[in-house]
């Protein structure tokens, strides 16, 4: 079939096979941001954006992104840098699989709650598994994190 759908602002139209997965068909399209890992829907590594929501890319079918908008961590440059240095000031730094999902789940969570209480935060990045540099260092950054994108939404 013919895959219409909007990467990262840009329309496209991409053949593709029915039962052709998400993940496979963005990395052929040049879209190396996004990770295999666990290839299992276990570990978040693959994670983008489906109108605006993480989903795992590895687990979803191509043909469920036909008309909507997706976004990898190339479109939010400057989100992604503001929340590496938080991370990097906590010492908190993931490695470069883990980080594109990762921080794409951050910035999804930041549209979708306002006042996000710990618990809320943790549950909301409960699919992303891997925390090298430890879960309350990042809690950290993602505070302060948050606390800016406030302040200039103010
Ligand atoms: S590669 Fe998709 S969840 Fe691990
Ligand atoms: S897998 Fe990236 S820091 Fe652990």
């Amino acid at each position: 079939m013919l895959l219409t759908t909007t990467i990262n602002g840009r329309k496209k139209e991409i053949l593709i096979k029915d039962d052709d997965y998400l993940l496979d068909v963005l990395r052929k399209e040049g879209y190396l941001s996004v990770k295999r890992g666990c290839d299992t829907g276990a570990c978040g590594l693959c994670t983008i954006l489906l109108n605006g929501s993480p989903i795992l890319s590895c687990s979803t079918l191509a043909a469920r992104a036909h008309g909507k908008q997706i976004s990898t961590i190339e479109n939010f440059p400057k989100e992604a840098k503001t929340f590496a240095s938080y991370m990097t000031a906590e010492g908190a730094e993931q490695c470069g699989f883990c980080s594109p999902g990762f921080t794409l789940t951050v910035i999804a969570m930041t549209k979708e709650l306002q006042d996000p209480t710990d618990d809320e935060i943790m549950h909301y990045l409960n699919g992303n598994l891997c925390r090298c540099s430890g879960y309350i260092s990042q809690l950290r950054a993602i505070r302060n994190f948050m606390e800016e994108i406030k302040n200039e939404n103010c």
